[in-house]
C-alpha cells in the first residue's frame, strides 16, 4: 500500500491536489485502496485540461457561420408508403435477432430526490409499478411478438451500480432471463471547486459525478458490451434513459428507417412548445448535425426565430431515443478524446479544514459531463432524424412536480390509455378541463400498443381508477 499511496502523493503534488490525502493517516487499508483506485480511475490529464478551459478561463463559444433546421422525417403512419417501408425492415431487423436495448441509468437523479436508483422510482399511481418493471414489461411483450431475444444492456454509475444490481435480483430480474440482462459502469469524473482544486466528500473519497450519458460510447467498448452484441450477431441499438417511462423501445419504424439508410446515429425529436423550452434542439451547424443545449440559446438567438406562418424554425427538440449502429460505437471509442465536454455549476458537499462535511447553499463546484448526442458530430452519412409526438414516446421524469415530472409523467399516462379506452368506446370521465379524471394504468404485456388493447378490450363506463392486465404470473 505504501507504494500506492507514494505513486498518489507524487501524482497529487505534482498537480498542485496534495491537499486530497489530508486524512491518510486517519484512513484504514481498504479505505487507502480505495482512494488510490479512484485516483488510478481518474483521467487526471483531461481535468486538468478542462480545469485550465472552463474554470481558470471560460471558453469561447463556438461560432457557427450558419445553423440550418435539421431535416426532420414526419411522424410515421402505416398510409405513408415509406414509413410502412421502414416499418417492414424494423420487423425484419427484430425477428433477424440484429436489435439490442441499451438503458442509460448511471445518473444521479439530484433533481428527483428519490432514495434508490431513479428506475425502481413507483411510477405507477395505482400499482406502484417502477420505471424499470415498466420498460421490462415492454421488453416482454417484444420478445413475444418477434420470437427473439432482446438483450438489455444497462448502464450504471459508481452511485447506483450496487442498488441497481440488488433491486433486478430482488426481483427476479422482472421475469426476464438473467443471461440477457447485463450492467456495465461509466467512468466518473472528479468535481472541481471554483478554486479549481478538487474536493473531497468523506475523508478517503473525492467528489465526483459519472461522466454523462456520452459515457455509455467508452463504457460500451470497454466493457465488452459492443463484442457481445456482436458476437450474438446484433448491429443495432435501441438506445433510451431510465426516466423516459413512455420511450418505444425498438420501435420498427425507426429502426426499419434506421437499417434501410445504413444509419450510424438516428434520432427522434418532438416540436418543442415554446422557443425557450429548456430542452436541446437537433441543427446542422456548418454543416454538422449537432444538438445546441437551451442553456446557449442566447449564443445563437436565430435558433429562437419563426417562420411566415409564425411557427418554430428550428422546432426539434431532442427526446434522448436514439438508434445507434454497434460498429459505429467501436469506431467513434477511438476518437473519443475529440467529444467536446459540457460543464454545469453545481452544489457539491464537501469536507472542510476540519473534517466537517458541509452542504453548500449555492454552486461551489464544476461537474463535467460527455453527452450522447454529440455521437453526432462523428457521423459520416446524413443522420436520420424521425418526429414523434410527445404523448406515449416523451414523458421525461426529472422531478416530483411541474414539467417534465411524476405528476406530469401520470397525467400523460392517464391521457394515453384514457384515449385508448374511449377510441375502443369505453366511456371515460374527464373534469371541466377535458383532462382524464381516473388514473388508469394498461401493462405493456397485455397491449403493447393501442391496436393490440383494441383487440382485446371489453371496458365500457368507467367511473373508478383501472389498472388492466397486470395479474401476470
Ligand atoms: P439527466 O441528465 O436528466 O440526469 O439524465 P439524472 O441523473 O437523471 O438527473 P439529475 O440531472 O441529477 O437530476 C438523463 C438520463 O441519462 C442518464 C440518466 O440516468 C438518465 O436516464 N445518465 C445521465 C447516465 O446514465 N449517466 C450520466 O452520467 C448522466
Amino acid at each position: 500500500m505504501s507504494s500506492g499511496f507514494e505513486a498518489a502523493r507524487d501524482l497529487l503534488h505534482a498537480r498542485g491536489q496534495g491537499h486530497l490525502l489530508r486524512y491518510w493517516d486517519r484512513l484504514h487499508d481498504d479505505e487507502r485502496g480505495a482512494l488510490v483506485r479512484q485516483l488510478d480511475d481518474f483521467d487526471l490529464d483531461t481535468v486538468a485540461r478542462l480545469t485550465r478551459q472552463w474554470i481558470l478561463n471560460k471558453p469561447a463559444p463556438e461560432v457557427f457561420e450558419q445553423i440550418d433546421p435539421v431535416p426532420v422525417l414526419p411522424i410515421a403512419n402505416m398510409n405513408d408508403p415509406s414509413a410502412r417501408e421502414a416499418w417492414d425492415a424494423g420487423e425484419e431487423a427484430l425477428r433477424a435477432g440484429r436489435v439490442g436495448l441499451v438503458l442509460v441509468a448511471g445518473g444521479q437523479g439530484t433533481r428527483l430526490g428519490f432514495d434508490g436508483p431513479k428506475g425502481a422510482y413507483p411510477i405507477g399511481p395505482i400499482t406502484g409499478r417502477t420505471l424499470f418493471e415498466y420498460h421490462s414489461d415492454k421488453i416482454h411483450a417484444l420478445q413475444r411478438r418477434y420470437g427473439v431475444t432482446l438483450p438489455w444492456y444497462i448502464m450504471v454509475g459508481d452511485t447506483n451500480a450496487d442498488a441497481t444490481r440488488s433491486f433486478f435480483e430482488d426481483q427476479g430480474h422482472f421475469g426476464l432471463d438473467r443471461a440477457n440482462v447485463f450492467f456495465f459502469q461509466q467512468r466518473m469524473m472528479p468535481c472541481v471547486g471554483d478554486d479549481g482544486n478538487l474536493l473531497l466528500d468523506a475523508p478517503g473519497h473525492i467528489a465526483c459525478n459519472p461522466n454523462g450519458h456520452g459515457g455509455s460510447i467508452p463504457a460500451m467498448v470497454e466493457n465488452g458490451i459492443t463484442k457481445d452484441a456482436r458476437e450474438r450477431g446484433i448491429d443495432t441499438f435501441s438506445y433510451f434513459q431510465v426516466d423516459n417511462w413512455a420511450a418505444k423501445l425498438a420501435d420498427p419504424f425507426f429502426i426499419g428507417y434506421h437499417v434501410l439508410r445504413e444509419g450510424q446515429v438516428s434520432s427522434k425529436i418532438c416540436r418543442k412548445t415554446s422557443p425557450r423550452e429548456p430542452v436541446g434542439v437537433h441543427c446542422v451547424c456548418d454543416g454538422m448535425y449537432q444538438v445546441i443545449e437551451y442553456t446557449e440559446l442566447d449564443l445563437y438567438p436565430q435558433l429562437l426565430h419563426s417562420g411566415p406562418d409564425g411557427s418554430l424554425v428550428h422546432f426539434a427538440a431532442n427526446t434522448a431515443i436514439h438508434v445507434i449502429d454497434g460498429a459505429f460505437i467501436e469506431d467513434t471509442y477511438a476518437r473519443f478524446e475529440g467529444f467536446p465536454w459540457h460543464c454545469s455549476h453545481k452544489k457539491v458537499a464537501f469536507l472542510d479544514e476540519s473534517g466537517n462535511l458541509v452542504e453548500p447553499s449555492s454552486p461551489n463546484a464544476y461537474k463535467f459531463e460527455t453527452f450522447v448526442f454529440d455521437a453526432l458530430r462523428f457521423t459520416t452519412s446524413p443522420p436520420t432524424v424521425l418526429e414523434i409526438e410527445r404523448l406515449g414516446e416523451y414523458t421525461p421524469i426529472k422531478q416530483i412536480s411541474g414539467d417534465n415530472s411524476v405528476e406530469s409523467a401520470r397525467r400523460d399516462m392517464n391521457e394515453l390509455w384514457g384515449g385508448w379506452l374511449e377510441r375502443a368506446g369505453a366511456n371515460v370521465p374527464r373534469d371541466a378541463s377535458g383532462r382524464v379524471a381516473i388514473d388508469i394504468e394498461i401493462c405493456p404485456r397485455f397491449a403493447l400498443t393501442e391496436e393490440d388493447f383494441g383487440a382485446r378490450s371489453v371496458h365500457s363506463d368507467l367511473r373508478t381508477s383501472l389498472a388492466i392486465g397486470f395479474d401476470l404470473s
